[in-house]
C-alpha cells in the first residue's frame, strides 16, 4: 500500500531508507535520532561528521550500516515556536526534500517518524496531519510505498476536535443498535458478523435454481466487483492511476483486480475504491456487496467509514487518520 501508517520502533523497519529526525550538526541525540545511532553502530556516526550538518528543512543520506534498512536519510525538523516562525513550511520541506532524495536513488520503500513531534515540540497532530498531506502529494505524482511510523498513541489523542466528532458520531450509531437490537424481537439479527468474514454471494439465486447445467449456471453471475469498479471509472470519467492512487492501492494490486472478473477484494481494498470513486453510501453499499460485504452499525470501522461517506469527506488518508486513531484496520490494500 502506498501511504501505510504504522506503529512500530523505525529501528525495526526493512525498507530501502528509514528517516531520522535529527539535528542540524547531524551528530546525533535522543529520541529517534538516538535510536538509529544506536542500533546503526559508531560507522553511522563516522559517515555523519563527514556531511558537515544539514540546514533545517533540508535531507542528507548516509548507509545503513547495521539497521535492517539499507540507508539513512536525514532531515533536520524545526523547532516549535509557537506557529508563526515559519515552523509549517520548514516540516513540509522535511517531507520534500527526503522525498525527493529518495526518488533520486530509485528508493521503492521508505519509513518516517514523526518528525519534529518529540523533543523539537511540533503539535503532534499538526505534525501528523502535515506528514500524511506531504506524502500523499507527493504519491500523487510518484511510485513508493511510504510507511508513517508512529511510536506512541499520544498522536491520535481522542480529544481533538475532529476525532471527537466521530467519536460521537460512533457513540450515537453504536447505542441506537444496541438498544434497538435488545428491545426489539422482530429486528432482523446484525450483519456486523458478516463484515469481515464470510462473503456473500454475487449470484441470483433465483436464476441459479432455473438454470439446467453447472455452466448455465455460472452464466448467470451477476455483474461482479471488478466489472462494476471498471464501469464507474469510466462513468466517472477517472484514469485507472487517478482511481487507484485515490484509492491508496498499488498498481499492480489494480492489475490483478482489473485482469480477473471475479477478484474477491479485502474488505478494506473494496471500500477503499468506493471511497476512491466518490460513491454515495448507497452505491457504496452496493460495490461491498459484490465482494461480499457489508456495512452495518455494530463494529467502529462500519461506523467511522459511514461517517466519512456521510460527510462527503472522501480524502483516504484523512479517514485512515481516523481508522487508525480508533485502532481500526486502514484502507487499502
Ligand atoms: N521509532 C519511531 N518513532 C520514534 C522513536 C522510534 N524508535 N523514538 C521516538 N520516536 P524526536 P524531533 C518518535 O524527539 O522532535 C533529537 O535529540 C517520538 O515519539 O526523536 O524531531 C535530535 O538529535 C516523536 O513522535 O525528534 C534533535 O536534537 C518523533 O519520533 C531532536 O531530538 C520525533 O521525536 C529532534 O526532535
Amino acid at each position: 500500500m502506498p501511504l501505510q501508517i504504522v506503529r512500530n520502533d523505525i529501528t525495526k523497519m526493512e525498507c530501502d531508507a528509514i528517516v531520522n529526525a535529527a539535528n542540524s550538526s547531524l551528530l546525533g541525540g535522543g529520541g529517534v535520532d538516538g535510536a538509529i545511532h544506536q542500533a546503526a553502530g559508531k560507522k553511522l556516526l563516522a559517515e555523519c561528521k563527514t556531511l558537515g550538518g544539514c540546514k533545517t528543512g533540508e535531507a542528507k543520506l548516509t548507509k545503513g550500516y547495521r539497521l535492517p534498512s539499507r540507508f539513512v536519510i536525514h532531515t533536520v525538523g524545526p523547532i516549535w515556536q509557537g506557529g508563526a516562525n515559519g515552523e509549517e513550511e520548514l516540516l513540509r520541506d522535511c517531507y520534500r526534500h527526503s522525498l525527493a532524495l529518495a526518488k533520486e536513488h530509485d528508493f521503492e520503500t521508505v519509513a518516517f517518524p514523526l518528525i519534529s513531534s518529540g523533543a523539537y515540540g511540533y503539535p503532534k497532530d499538526q505534525a501528523l496531519q502535515i506528514a500524511t498531506e506531504e506524502i500523499a502529494a507527493f504519491l500523487d505524482q510518484n511510485e513508493m510505498t511510504v510507511y508513517l511510523v508512529v511510536f506512541d498513541k499520544a498522536a491520535y489523542q481522542i480529544g481533538e476536535e475532529r476525532f471527537s466528532k466521530i467519536a460521537a458520531y460512533i457513540d450515537d450509531r453504536y447505542v441506537n443498535e444496541h438498544i434497538l437490537q435488545r428491545t426489539s424481537q422482530v429486528l432482523p439479527p446484525p450483519t456486523a458478523a458478516r463484515a469481515f468474514s464470510a462473503p456473500m454471494p454475487i449470484y441470483s439465486s433465483e436464476a441459479i435454481q432455473e438454470a439446467n447445467s453447472l455452466e448455465e449456471a455460472l452464466k448467470t453471475i451477476d455483474e461482479s466487483f471488478s466489472e462494476m469498479l471498471l464501469r464507474k471509472i469510466d462513468e466517472k470519467g477517472m484514469t485507472d492511476a487517478e482511481c487507484y492512487k485515490k484509492a491508496n492501492i498499488d498498481r499492480k494490486l489494480f492489475s490483478k483486480i482489473r485482469g480477473d472478473r471475479l477478484y474477491r477484494p479485502s474488505k478494506t481494498t473494496a471500500i477503499a475504491f468506493a471511497i476512491a470513486l466518490e460513491l454515495p453510501l448507497e452505491e457504496a453499499r452496493d460495490m461491498l456487496q459484490k465482494a461480499g460485504f457489508a456495512l452495518s452499525h455494530s463494529n467502529k470501522f462500519d461506523i467511522i467509514i459511514e461517517y466519512f461517506i456521510t460527510q462527503k469527506n472522501y480524502n483516504i488518508f484523512e479517514i485512515n487518520e481516523a481508522l487508525f486513531a480508533f485502532d481500526q484496520a486502514l484502507l487499502g490494500v
